[in-house]
């Protein structure tokens, strides 16, 4: 097999430059303050109790019983869970079989960028085209016309994420209309990339393919247990789908790792029983967002507005000429902080002046961060 030529990821690279110049990471999206302590109790019980040994291939029947009810429960839809729900080892792995059961040589994929960095190499592997579009600026709106102007052929699937990473948007009911048109004209699949799901902010309620039994059949819904429980080191999650893509899913995932983590799958099985467990995220994510962006205020940078994820963007255009990866350079080497420039989110590398931070920090290392940033003047 001939593997594609992709670049080291920008995330790593940062990290290996913030590590090297002590810089506060802001880059890489992961939490700083602890993961549920309860949950971890779960595991260990889950352990003692001897659930060591391998898993049923598509998932410990407890824990995809649990997500049917908490689907259930959120969204009003009534799942097999037996058919429709397959455990994963993480988010990415989901979207990674989920266009290996689409996507053969010469089919096209439709991107919405900025977008999350694995897209594209994911799209490319099973030699499929990745077909970017960018979304509008500076609102980060998504361009329907032009994405209907994009659909031959040879387009196979779209990509969406909401919540966003990285403008930390939130996809509208108007947007999920657009949707149930483009797949009434058109044979093509959706993978919607909803691992944020639990974090949205100023009141707005995250809407999901799965609030929309139009879209489901057309649809593959990705999910990650690592962001709803700020255990990204976990790399657990899930993806819901019809019986028919999950029985293909299913054929790749029984012949690539078979089954996923087993204590973990019992343990989240539990703890999913309880809804407060993955609905307090967002209160406790919105105080973060709010206490970096107050401490900003007064700066220099244009605070985009951001209703889900932990990122949000923050603009330099009135502090610096600079390119966003100089900017993000020198934020590393002279400010100690470290950020991801938003051009590597885009193929074209769009260069909007803006860098990406990440706000799952612990308050203290919130205040440093803001008076760092706040340095570069
Ligand atoms: C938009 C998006 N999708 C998927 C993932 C991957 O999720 P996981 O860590 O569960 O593989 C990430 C992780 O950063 C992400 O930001």
């Amino acid at each position: 097999m001939q593997i594609p030529n992709f670049e080291t990821s920008i995330f790593t690279t940062t990290s290996q430059l913030a590590l090297q110049h002590n810089a506060i990471n802001l880059g890489q999206g992961f939490p700083e303050f602890p993961m549920p302590l309860g949950l971890i109790e779960e595991v260990n019980k889950a352990m003692i109790e001897g659930h060591n040994q391998y898993a049923p291939a598509s998932g410990a029947s407890s824990l995809r019983i649990a997500i049917a009810e908490k689907i259930q429960f959120l969204h009003q839809q009534t799942l097999n869970p037996d058919h429709q729900i397959l455990i994963t080892p993480g988010g990415s792995y989901a979207l990674f079989i989920s266009l290996m059961s689409l996507i053969n040589k010469g089919d096209e994929v439709i991107i919405l960028e900025p977008a999350f960095d694995i897209y594209k190499p994911l799209i490319q592997l099973p030699e499929g085209i990745p077909i970017p579009i960018e979304l509008n600026f500076p609102n980060f709106d998504v361009p329907w016309d032009e994405v209907k102007a994009k659909i031959t052929s040879k387009t196979k699937a779209i990509i969406i994420n909401t919540p966003h990473n990285p403008s930390g948007k939130l996809l509208k009911e108007s947007d999920f209309e657009q949707l149930i048109e483009i797949v009434n004209h058109h044979n093509i699949k959706i993978i919607s990339d909803e691992v944020y799901e639990h974090i949205c902010f100023d009141g707005f309620k995250h809407r999901s393919i799965l609030d929309y039994p139009a879209l489901m059949s057309h649809s593959i819904v990705c999910f990650s247990f690592g962001k709803s429980f700020s255990c990204t080191g976990w790399k657990i999650g899930y993806c819901i789908s019809s019986e028919s893509i999950i029985k293909d899913l299913k054929k790749l995932h029984h012949n690539i790792v078979f089954c996923v983590d087993h204590p973990k799958q019992i343990a989240l099985a539990h703890y999913l029983k309880e809804p407060n467990n993955y609905l307090q995220l967002s209160a406790t994510l919105q105080v973060k967002r709010d206490l970096l962006r107050t401490l900003l205020k007064d700066s220099n940078y244009t605070l985009y507005p951001a209703h889900g994820t932990y990122f949000e963007c923050y603009g330099f255009e009135k502090i610096s000429n600079l390119s966003d990866t100089e900017f993000s350079q020198k934020l590393i080497t002279n400010h100690k902080i470290a950020t991801i420039p938003l051009s590597y989110f885009y193929s074209k590398k769009t260069d909007h002046k803006i860098v990406r931070i990440c706000f799952a920090k612990n308050d203290d290392t919130l205040v440093e961060s803001a008076q760092r940033l706040k340095s570069y003047v």
